[in-house]
């Protein structure tokens, strides 16, 4: 739920990076606020100090938007920044995810904004609104089960065609900012042993040879009582030379599911701050 930007003394951001950065004494705008914060995230470490500008994206311009100045990175990313989506809940700098003052000061012409991720075309994000050319048939809504993350309940994730099947009714969280499909180790376990996916240990991710990719199961996800599939081509991700991974990954005590996007390259998804409901669609 944060937004943050590397500041102009972030050695790391900078050097070893090369990432854009903020420089506050050309800002007339500019507010420092001085409340230190650091965001542990999946992979990577940020800290630095809170203030406030105007931020502007596309059309869309913020007056005062609190957000993070990074001086200090554990890792290198080819972004930037980062910009958080999820509830104000969520936030570790105490400044309102961005959406929500669009929202109060009228900036946008609904409280949904919505994901095209559907591989080949760049893709796009859509601030308030989404676009039925965008998708097939009719959006299925799932509810918000807490108001942190985007969390619902997932009917259960498996490959039908292999009688696997794990989850029932669990909790998951729908996340454009995770690559992959990240659960509990032994659920994801299954998944990649019934693909005859390999565990390599040295970077701790699955492995399959890409040659097998068109032979693999399509992995179904039942969310409101529908199903949603996702196709090995869009699961299977190019590593190097003929070694590709799978897009099932776990975490350490983990026991609720993150829907990435892995499943967004496929579906459209959109998200209702006002409604607390998640929207998905079979991607065109
Ligand atoms: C960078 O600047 C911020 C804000 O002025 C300050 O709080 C922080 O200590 C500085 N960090 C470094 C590494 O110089
Ligand atoms: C800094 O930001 C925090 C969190 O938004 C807020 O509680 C605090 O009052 C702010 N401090 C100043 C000096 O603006
Ligand atoms: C919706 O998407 C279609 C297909 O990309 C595009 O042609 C159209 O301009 C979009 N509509 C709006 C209102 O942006
Ligand atoms: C979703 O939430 C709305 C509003 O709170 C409620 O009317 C509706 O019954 C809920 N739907 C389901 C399937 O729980
Ligand atoms: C495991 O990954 C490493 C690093 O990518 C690679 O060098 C090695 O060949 C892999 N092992 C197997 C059995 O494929």
């Amino acid at each position: 739920s944060d937004l943050w930007i590397p500041n102009s003394n972030c050695s790391t951001c900078i050097k070893e990076c090369g990432n854009a950065v903020f420089q506050a004494a050309k800002s007339k705008s500019f507010k420092a606020n001085g409340t230190s914060f650091s965001i542990t995230y999946g992979v990577g470490k940020v800290s630095g100090v809170t203030a406030s500008e105007t931020v502007s994206i596309g059309q869309i311009s913020i007056k005062d938007q609190g957000f993070g100045l990074v001086s200090q990175t554990d890792t290198c990313s080819s972004f930037d920044g980062v910009l958080g989506l999820a509830y104000p809940r969520a936030s570790v700098t105490g400044a309102r995810p961005p959406f929500y003052p669009m929202i109060d000061q009228k900036l946008v012409d609904s409280s949904i904004f919505s994901f095209h991720l559907k591989s080949g075309d760049g893709g796009s994000l859509i601030l308030g609104g989404s676009n039925s050319s965008l998708y097939h048939g009719s959006l299925t809504h799932v509810n918000v089960t807490q108001q942190k993350m985007w969390q619902f309940t997932m009917d259960y994730i498996g490959f039908p065609s292999k009688k696997c099947r794990r989850c029932n009714s669990c909790k998951a969280i729908m996340d454009s900012g995770t690559s992959l499909i990240v659960g509990p180790t032994e659920d994801i376990t299954q998944l990649n042993t019934k693909i005859r996916a390999t565990y390599n240990a040295t970077n701790g991710i699955w492995q399959v040879p890409c040659g097998r990719i068109s032979y693999l199961p399509v992995l179904e996800l039942g969310i409101a009582g529908k199903k949603f599939q996702v196709r090995p081509q869009e699961y299977v991700i190019a590593y190097e030379g003929d070694v590709c991974i799978t897009g099932f990954m776990d975490l350490a005590g983990l026991n609720f599911w993150i829907i990435g996007d892995v499943f967004f390259r496929e579906h459209y998804v959109s998200f209702d701050v006002e409604q607390n409901r998640i929207g998905i669609a079979k991607a065109k």
